[in-house]
């Protein structure tokens, strides 16, 4: 079977396609059906922190799977109690409760229905660039027009203000507003760390005014930023965090951590056949366990700030900025940045875009400073062979 020309065939065509074929993956390197190696630094989208093919978590699956998949959380479960137990535990923001689901759009989606829920208002406020999904509660909080327009109108009450602008955000903050959500960390948005200011002021106001702060925590969670999540860095407390991506060691989880404001949740009024399956908790218990053994999250923050270092040391006069937290990698270009992919992908590198004209690197924690090196050598190369050949 030619894989490239049946997707082709079958695909529905909302994916952005790339002409390759990856069928195996272990640590940062995957393999495509060719056979050649790849370091991978797209992670999938941020969902491979353990790394491809986790023993841990491979083992974690396969024996949850011989023993029981599915059961609706109608029921109690060992595996889900452990995983709840867990989360709490390292929750960024004191969470007392948590909300099982099976992607990132899902606990964005749950986190607004419940906030409108505790407060009984309707006003989301979200922020210019930012990114929280594609279902319509989640897309309503998106920002980026290309993914909103074909699909007016979406959900009322939505409103976007410029991010890292405090002054904006407190004159849209009022008495109707239900919650603000926020990325600590801009992915898709360009790589854009929030400042200290800006999301504690949030903080402040959300309390100040009786709305609900929602952290979106998908993309840098996890360790991903240098901390179990993000919000760590600036002791940032939200009434919820949405958690997805890497979650589970790669298989499609989300979760939202629920703070001591949100008000009771009686039973009915939100819920998810899939959500809180055992396996899918099984494979979560045994990723939280290895990010916490290996310490991954000081990998990241030591190797993050090596790689970045390593980046602005590049000179290319196409480069306008490096920037991230911990191994979120981005690099603002004064181009577009898909050819500069696609030569990376020629030399066996793979990365993704962050709108654009950013290039962003989202290797699994466990990728070895080599291969970061290898990685930086050929950005560099890339930028600065295609500036010869403009
Ligand atoms: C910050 C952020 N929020 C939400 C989402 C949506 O997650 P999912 O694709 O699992 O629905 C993403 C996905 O990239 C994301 O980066």
């Amino acid at each position: 079977m030619n894989i490239v020309e049946t997707e082709s065939k079958y695909t529905s065509g909302v994916s952005s396609k790339r002409p390759l074929a990856i069928v195996r993956g272990k640590g940062a390197h995957v393999w495509d059906d060719r056979g050649r190696e790849y370091i991978d630094c797209v992670g999938g989208q941020g969902t491979a922190n353990v790394g491809h093919a986790n023993p841990f978590v491979a083992e974690a699956i396969a024996e949850q799977a011989r023993t029981l998949i599915s059961l609706t959380e109608i029921f109690y479960n060992d595996k889900r109690a452990a995983i709840e137990e867990k989360l709490v535990a390292i929750s960024p923001n004191h969470a007392n409760r948590v909300y099982l689901c099976n992607s990132g759009a899902e606990a964005i989606e749950s986190a607004i229905k419940l906030a409108r829920y505790s407060t009984g208002r309707t006003g989301i406020l979200a922020f210019m660039r930012g990114f929280h999904g594609r279902t319509m509660g989640a897309l309503s909080a998106t920002w980026e027009p290309k993914y909103r327009e074909p699909f007016v109108p979406l959900v009322p009450g939505f409103s976007h203000v410029p991010y890292d602008n405090l002054d904006k955000a407190r004159e849209a903050i009022t008495d109707q507003t239900a919650g603000v959500i926020v990325e600590v960390v801009q992915g898709e948005g360009g790589v854009r760390p929030g400042s200290r200011e800006f999301l504690l002021g949030l903080q402040q106001i959300c309390r100040e005014r009786g709305a609900m702060l929602i952290v979106d925590e998908v993309q840098t969670g996890f360790a991903r930023t240098g901390e179990m999540f993000a919000s760590e860095h600036y002791g940032l407390e939200a009434d919820f965090a949405c958690v997805a991506k890497s979650i589970a060691g790669g298989l499609p989880m989300g979760a939202v951590l629920i703070g001591e404001r949100v008000k009771k949740l009686e039973p009915m009024i939100h819920g998810s056949t899939f959500g809180g399956n055992p396996l899918a908790c099984a494979a979560a218990v045994a990723a939280i366990g290895f990010i916490e053994r290996e310490n991954l999250a000081g990998r990241a923050a030591e190797l993050g700030e090596y790689m970045i270092g390593r980046l602005q040391r590049i000179e290319s006069p196409m480069i306008r900025e490096v920037r991230g937290l911990g191994l979120m990698i981005g690099v603002e270009l004064k181009q577009k940045v898909t050819p500069s992919l696609m030569a990376l992908m020629e030399r066996g590198v793979l990365a993704l875009p962050a709108g654009l004209n950013v290039l962003r690197l989202l290797p699994p924690l466990v990728i070895k400073k080599s291969d970061l090196d290898a990685v930086a050598d050929q950005i560099e190369y890339v930028l600065n062979d295609t500036h010869e050949s403009n």
